[in-house]
C-alpha cells in the first residue's frame, strides 16, 4: 500500500514568492511539483515555460512534472528536458498517428518519466500505442487552460477505465494522475477508482496553511 501522492501546481502560486511558496510544499511533504505549461494555442491560457523551470528544477528536490499543454510538443520536449524536468507529461490530443510513441521514446531516452496526458472528452483508449510503455497517465478532471475549475463528476470512471487499461497491458507499475478541481471532497472519489498522483492547485496554494492542506487531501484520499 502505498499513500497517494500530491502534486501541488504552481499556476495557483504567488509567483512573486515563487521561492517561498515551493520551499513550504516540499516541507509539507508534497512529493511532485506540478508545472503547467500553457502555449495559448493548445490551450486559451499563457502561462510559464523553460526559463522558469531552468531555475526552479535544480532549486527543489521535488520531482519536476512538466505539464505539457502546448502544440508541437515534440520540439520543446528536448528543451524542457534540458531546463530539469524530471517528468514530462504530454496530451495524447497534441500529436498526430505515431508522434505519440516518438514522445514518449524521446523522454525515456533522456533518462525522465514519460506520462500521457487526457482531456476529459477524448476516449481512454488513446493511450493504446503507449500504455505498456508509460510511467503514468494523467486524466484531467477539468478542461485544461485554468486553474480553479470544478471537478467534473464522472472522471472516476476513466481513471478506473485508465487503471484497468495499463493492467490488461502488463503495466501493473503505472501511475494515474487525476488533475482539476482536487481537493478534500474529491480525493477520495479518484483514489478510490486507483489514482496514484492528485494534482492540487487553489487547494493548496489558496489555502491558509499549505502544508496542512497537503496532508489534509492526502488524509482525505485514504477514506
Ligand atoms: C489545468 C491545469 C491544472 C490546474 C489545477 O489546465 O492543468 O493543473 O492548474 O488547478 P486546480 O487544482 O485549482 O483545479
Ligand atoms: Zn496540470
Amino acid at each position: 500500500y502505498q499513500p497517494v501522492k500530491i502534486a501541488p501546481s504552481i499556476l495557483s502560486a504567488d509567483f512573486m514568492r515563487l521561492a517561498a511558496d515551493i520551499a513550504v510544499i516540499e516541507e509539507g511533504g508534497a512529493n511532485f511539483v506540478h508545472i503547467d505549461v500553457m502555449d495559448g494555442h493548445f490551450v486559451p491560457n499563457l502561462t510559464m515555460g523553460v526559463p522558469l523551470l531552468k531555475q526552479l528544477a535544480p532549486a527543489t528536490d521535488l520531482v519536476c512534472d512538466v505539464h505539457l499543454m502546448i502544440d508541437n510538443p515534440l520540439v520543446q520536449i528536448p528543451w524542457f528536458i534540458d531546463a530539469g524536468a524530471d517528468l514530462v507529461n504530454v496530451h495524447v490530443e497534441a500529436l498526430a498517428d505515431g508522434e505519440l510513441q516518438r514522445a514518449v521514446a524521446m523522454v525515456h531516452e533522456a533518462g525522465c518519466l514519460a506520462a500521457a496526458a487526457l482531456k476529459p472528452k477524448t476516449p481512454v483508449a488513446a493511450l493504446a500505442p503507449v500504455i505498456a510503455d508509460l510511467d503514468m497517465a494523467l486524466v484531467m478532471s477539468v478542461e485544461p487552460g485554468f486553474s480553479g475549475q470544478s471537478y467534473i463528476v464522472g472522471t472516476e470512471a476513466r481513471v478506473a477505465e485508465a487503471a484497468a487499461m495499463a493492467r490488461a497491458a502488463g503495466n501493473e507499475a503505472m501511475l494515474i494522475q487525476v488533475d482539476g478541481g482536487i481537493g478534500p471532497a474529491t480525493a477520495p472519489l479518484v483514489a478510490a477508482a486507483g489514482a496514484d498522483v492528485l494534482v492540487c492547485g487553489n487547494a493548496v496554494f489558496k489555502a491558509e496553511d499549505p502544508a496542512a492542506a497537503i496532508a489534509e487531501v492526502r488524509a482525505a484520499a485514504d477514506k
